[in-house]
């Protein structure tokens, strides 16, 4: 583990896995969040960091967007697919917590369901505020902390969605998707209740200016995330530096 912040083994043996899920277009739940995503975001022509890149996806949505767009990952066979794809205007192979980037470059920083793999949260959201312009602003998405906790009982739409345990305290969550015949594993993400990163945010000097829990789009005759109306599965927070 580097810096105390990411397995860069785990990511690293299970590249070529994601790589072959996040690039399946309308595969997995982005798709279905991604008109609503690029609405949070919005167009704009400045610099943007994309951490936590993996294979390119939202790197490339922001290159779309107007973004001059650095994508950075710890791990370097996901910085190597990103800029396959040309994905970004620039590269870099890095931890989170530890970025290789001068203080006070960027307008925006999009962190994209990668801070629930970071051991360190607060050092990561201190790395991002340093590398934020005084006007910049961070955009984060994470699963949603209730859903790490909860499950459906079962496939229905009106499924009744239950907790078992406890949503306090923070743990360590393992596990498989398995869509249309590919699969990606998981074998460790971090959920924690939404005070620990407000909390993070808060310590690091970004102040939360808006808040998400977006819904799905309903697309191409499938159902399969109709659940997902009822119970939020992401997360969205837009910060921005404090003024000291
Ligand atoms: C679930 S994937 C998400 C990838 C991409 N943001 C997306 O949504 O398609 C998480 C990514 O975060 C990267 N990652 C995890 N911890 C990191 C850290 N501390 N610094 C940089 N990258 C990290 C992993 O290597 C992996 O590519």
């Amino acid at each position: 583990m580097s810096k105390g912040s990411v397995d860069r083994d785990y990511w690293s043996a299970v590249a070529d896995e994601w790589i072959a899920w996040a690039r399946l277009p309308d595969h997995d739940a982005f798709w279905s969040y991604r008109s609503a995503l690029s609405g949070f975001i919005g167009k704009g022509n400045g610099a943007a960091l994309d951490v936590g890149c993996g294979e390119g996806r939202v790197s490339r949505e922001l290159k779309t967007l107007g973004y001059h767009v650095t994508a950075c990952d710890a791990v370097d066979a996901m910085v190597a697919a990103a800029a396959a794809a040309e994905s970004a205007d620039d590269y870099a192979v890095a931890d989170a917590a530890a970025l290789p980037l001068d203080s006070d470059r960027f307008d925006l920083v999009v962190a994209y369901n990668m801070l629930m793999d970071v051991e360190n949260v607060p050092a990561v959201l201190r790395e991002i505020r340093r590398v934020l312009r005084p006007g910049g602003r961070l955009v984060l998405s994470l699963v949603h902390p209730f859903r790490n906790r909860g499950r459906f009982v079962n496939t229905a739409p009106d499924a009744p969605f239950v907790l078992d345990g406890t949503y306090y305290g923070r743990e360590r969550f393992e596990g498989e998707e398995k869509l249309d015949g590919v699969r990606v594993r998981f074998t460790g993400w971090w959920s924690q209740p939404l005070e620990t990163y407000v909390d993070a945010l808060a310590g690091a000097g970004l102040a939360i200016t808006a808040l998400r829990e977006p819904l799905p789009e309903q697309r191409d005759g499938r159902n399969a995330l109709q659940q997902w109306m009822r119970v939020p599965l992401f997360l969205w927070v837009e910060a921005r530096p404090l003024a000291w």
